[in-house]
């Protein structure tokens, strides 16, 4: 008795994401934190539906050809707000993003985040438990006033103090082959840093209209798509010259793989001028490739991971150039990304959107001998 009614509950949780779904419109919260709705307002969480994410809709778009199906299960992390979540998860429904309902396109909103109050840990992927009470928020408790608007939760949520409210979805995200898709290593422990101490870091400006406060925590969620120099610290480059060779270190110090999305491809470029000529050395390429029997597939068929050269976290990369550098030499190292690997583009339909097809600069450097 006891081990079916511990499946059943199981199951319900993890598709029925607590059956919360009212959310006050991030909108509502423009007027007294104009400066926070800007920046979400340009984030990934606040783009993250098909309609506004053409890459997130070109992968949908290809699993819906191939696979017919008639729910949208990414609504779980991707439009979390919507108004039928339930139907969306719930196994034999059919539920799909719908470009005129307005809780679709909410998507990662400022009220579902606020009211997380705790998450379960699952298998395939984590769910957040979401507070029933609606327009009262948990923060990082800086607030010294109550809002006119909403009620603030003073109870302790230490996942927002701790980072750990991302990561009901950003864990793990398990595909039904048992492959982990995406993997932000959360076990990982960093001494003095979390998911809101680097990609929520304290900006200029009130968060507040009503008090004024120097400073505010950063909604523009810093990652591969945008504000990535935000994060540009975490990543040392240095260069070490020997007799016949030189050695480009790429130090990644943070508590996860350089980029994440099984999308993404980092790329360094190196080259080297002399007498103002400039030579471009052999590229190195960083990237986690998923597939099924040795060859490249989508995500929902992949099984298996079939090469992985992906910086993992805390590595300190070497990458060795068999070039004599001579005194007077300058290197110039680029690292940065395709957001779509360049070899699926097309496969995607993707090759005349700048965001998919753009070379993305990271980080810079030059060294002079
Ligand atoms: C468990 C949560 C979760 C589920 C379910 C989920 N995703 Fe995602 N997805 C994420 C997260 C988190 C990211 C951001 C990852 C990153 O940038 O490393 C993401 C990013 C993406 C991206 C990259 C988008 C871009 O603009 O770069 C694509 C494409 C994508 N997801 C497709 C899907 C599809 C299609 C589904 C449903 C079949 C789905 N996801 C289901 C969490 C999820
Ligand atoms: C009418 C003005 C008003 C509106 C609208 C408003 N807020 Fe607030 N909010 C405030 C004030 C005032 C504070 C407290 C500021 C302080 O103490 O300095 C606050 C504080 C907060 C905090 C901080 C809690 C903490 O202690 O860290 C969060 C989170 C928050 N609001 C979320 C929201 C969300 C989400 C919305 C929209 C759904 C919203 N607010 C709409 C006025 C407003
Ligand atoms: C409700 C699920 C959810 C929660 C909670 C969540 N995220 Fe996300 N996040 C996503 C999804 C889905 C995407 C991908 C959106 C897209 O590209 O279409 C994303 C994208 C991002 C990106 C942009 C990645 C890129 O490639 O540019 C960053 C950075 C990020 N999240 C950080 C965080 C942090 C930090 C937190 C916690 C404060 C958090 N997320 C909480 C679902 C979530
Ligand atoms: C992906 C989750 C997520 C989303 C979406 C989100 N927030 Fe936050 N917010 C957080 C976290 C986490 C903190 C705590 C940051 C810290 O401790 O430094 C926070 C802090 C705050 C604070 C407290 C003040 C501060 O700067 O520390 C306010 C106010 C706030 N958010 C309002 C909003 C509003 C308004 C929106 C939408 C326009 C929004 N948030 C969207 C996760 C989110
Ligand atoms: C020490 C700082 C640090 C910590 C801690 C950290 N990150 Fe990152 N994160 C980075 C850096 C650096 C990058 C790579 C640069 C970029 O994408 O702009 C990155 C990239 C990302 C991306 C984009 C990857 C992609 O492929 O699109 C997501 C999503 C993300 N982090 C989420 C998280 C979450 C969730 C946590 C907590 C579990 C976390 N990060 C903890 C520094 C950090």
């Amino acid at each position: 008795m006891k081990t079916i009614s511990l499946i059943l509950l199981f199951c319900i949780s993890v598709f029925a994401n607590d059956s919360v779904h009212e959310f006050a419109p991030s909108k509502d919260c423009q007027k007294c934190h104009a400066q926070i709705y800007d920046e979400f307002y340009g984030s990934m969480h606040s783009n993250a539906t098909v309609d506004k994410d053409v890459i997130h809709k070109a992968v949908w778009n290809k699993q819906v050809a191939m696979t017919k199906t008639e729910q949208y299960s990414c609504g779980k992390c991707h439009t979390p707000a919507a108004d039928n979540l339930d139907k969306m998860l719930k196994e034999g429904e059919k539920a799909l993003p719908d470009a005129k309902n307005a809780t679709h396109q909410e998507a990662i909103s400022c009220a579902y985040c606020h009211r997380i109050e705790k998450i379960e840990e699952h298998k395939q992927s984590n769910t957040n438990i979401i507070s029933k009470t609606s327009k009262e928020y948990y923060g990082s408790g800086r607030s010294s006033l109550d809002s006119p608007y909403h009620k603030i939760k003073t109870d302790e949520n230490e996942n927002f103090k701790n980072g750990n409210i991302c990561v009901g979805c950003h864990s793990h995200n398990v595909n039904k082959a048992g492959l982990n898709l995406c993997s932000t290593n959360v076990n990982k422990e960093m001494n003095e840093s979390n998911c809101v101490s680097c990609h929520m870091p304290k900006v200029d400006g009130s968060f507040s209209s009503l008090t004024d406060t120097k400073t505010h925590s950063f909604h523009g969620f810093a990652g591969a798509h945008n504000n990535s120099n935000m994060l540009a610290k975490h990543v040392d480059i240095s260069l070490l010259k020997n007799i016949d060779h030189f050695i480009v270190n790429i130090d990644n110090r943070s508590s996860h793989a350089l980029l994440l999305h099984p999308a993404r491809v980092a790329v360094l470029k190196i080259s080297v001028t002399r007498d103002e000529k400039t030579t471009e050395l052999e590229k190195e390429i960083f990237v986690r490739v998923i597939g099924k029997g040795g060859e490249p597939s989508m995500p929902w068929m992949a099984d298996s991971v079939i090469k992985d050269t992906m910086i993992q976290a805390n590595e300190k990369r070497a990458v060795k150039r068999e070039f004599k550098l001579e005194k007077g030499d300058k290197v110039d190292v680029v690292l940065g990304w395709f957001l779509v690997n360049p070899k699926v583009v097309e496969a995607l339909g993707l090759q005349d959107e700048k965001v998919a097809a753009e070379f993305k600069v990271f980080k810079k450097q030059s060294f002079t001998f």
